[in-house]
């Protein structure tokens, strides 16, 4: 199973998914590592695992649509069977979720679709809500919506910071993310 990975950030989740891949835990192929901007973590990351990496990045493009064609060409050039968006801060276009229908899959710091958006832990946090957790879904061109492949849950503290509650979101966030990636490669996810 070859996979594309998107990433606007530090790359944390890339990074395990990396590890499985490495240690031999995860029979994946990483194709390559895209981003929307440069100079980020998680390029980084990629490019000391030897992994392809490209940027797409949206200030160098005049009109959101130029933007959404790039990012198609570049993902698609890779051959992926599946695009996994691991902190990639941006909404696809329909075009490109009809690029890889059922093959866009995104990961959620919060319990979908309940918090949906850039500020899921936050929100979660401001509501008061005494379980959160994460969600690996199949995203649709909607701001985090789509079929739900796995979610688990984590309880929030009392003294829990944005921080701290999105840190160990991020510990169950990266085991779910594998499990599925492993059962997609298996072919046992319906
Ligand atoms: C992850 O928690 C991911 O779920 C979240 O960004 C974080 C990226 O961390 N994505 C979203 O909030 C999408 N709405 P990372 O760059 O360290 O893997």
């Amino acid at each position: 199973m070859r996979i594309v990975v998107l990433v606007s950030g530090a790359g944390s989740n890339l990074q395990a998914v990396i590890d499985a891949v490495q240690s031999g835990d995860l029979p994946v192929e990483i194709a390559a590592v895209g981003a929307d901007r440069p100079g980020t973590l998680g390029l980084e990351r990629s490019a000391a695992a030897g992994l392809e990496t490209f940027v797409v990045n949206f200030r160098d493009y005049a009109t959101r649509a130029d933007w959404d064609a790039a990012l198609l060409t570049a993902v698609a050039a890779y051959e992926p069977d599946y695009v996994v968006s691991s902190g990639f801060m941006r909404i696809v276009a329909p075009g490109f979720i009809d690029a890889f229908p059922g093959r866009y899959v995104n990961t959620h710091p919060a319990l979908l679709p309940s918090f949906p958006g850039a500020h899921g832990v936050r929100d979660a946090l401001a509501y008061g809500v005494k379980v959160t957790g994460c969600t690996v879904h199949f995203a649709d061109a909607g701001v985090d919506t789509g079929p739900i492949i796995a979610q688990a849950p984590v309880a929030v503290l009392d003294d829990d910071t944005e921080d701290t509650l999105h840190e160990r979101i991020k510990v169950a966030e990266r085991a779910l993310l594998i499990e599925v990636l492993g059962k997609l490669a298996a072919g046992s996810v319906l």
